[in-house]
């Protein structure tokens, strides 16, 4: 077996034996099922992985990830997970971590063609459009870029506001919150944007829906 692929297995055994070590009924519990309190839409990037950043335990978020985390309606595979979490799993919180340095928001932001991609990084383009005036006004490149990374959360979280059943998730009770998060990189915090959404009244009228 190549090389890079065996470390994987021997880390594997290695992870078993320290866990079982440290908490002998692990995987007595974990087998039994999951009740994670967050549902975490993050990016891909290998960088930024929701348990290890959170110092959380396997059973406590529940995790989706994407290019650029980015919440799109017609996306069946995003939208199956939310529900799950919302309604089976019954998360309290879901957290939209976008993160700087993020290379989807670069690639938006240029004028260049990835391929496939392109139709991807359509989305995060018309988040850039919606907030052209203030990101066309950031002379510093790396500046916009970072600006860029946190309006992209904030469009997603509101992304997640729309969705009709997350809306009548909130007729039953005050449950999801939903938090827009950034995580840096260069420094390993997170930083929380504040714009926590958890009602429709937080929605232009538009979005509102009355049943
Ligand atoms: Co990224």
């Amino acid at each position: 077996m190549a090389k890079t692929i065996q470390k994987l297995w021997e880390g594997n055994r290695k992870w078993v034996e320290r866990v079982k070590a440290q908490d002998p009924e692990f995987f007595i519990r974990s087998s039994k099922g999951q009740q994670p309190t967050f549902l975490w839409i993050g990016c891909s990037d290998s960088r930024v992985p929701a348990l290890t950043i959170t110092d959380a335990p396997p059973g406590s978020i529940f995790v989706h990830r994407n290019i650029a985390n980015v919440v799109v309606h017609t996306d069946a595979n995003l939208l199956s997970v939310v529900y799950y979490a919302v309604y089976y799993l019954k998360v309290k919180h879901i957290i939209v971590c976008g993160h700087y340095g993020c290379g989807g928001v670069q690639a938006a932001m240029s004028n260049k063609s990835f391929g496939f991609l392109d139709n991807w990084l359509l989305h995060l383009k018309d988040v850039y459009r919606l907030h052209e005036e203030e990101l066309d006004s950031i002379q510093d490149e790396q500046q916009r870029w970072d600006r860029f990374v946190e309006l992209n959360v904030y469009e997603q979280v509101f992304n997640l506001a729309k969705i009709s059943f997350i809306q009548s998730a909130w007729k039953q009770s005050e449950y999801p919150y939903i938090h827009g998060w950034v995580y840096d990189l260069k420094t390993g915090y997170l930083k929380d944007l504040g714009i926590t959404v958890h009602n429709v009244e937080q929605l232009r009228t538009i979005f509102q829906y009355a049943e």
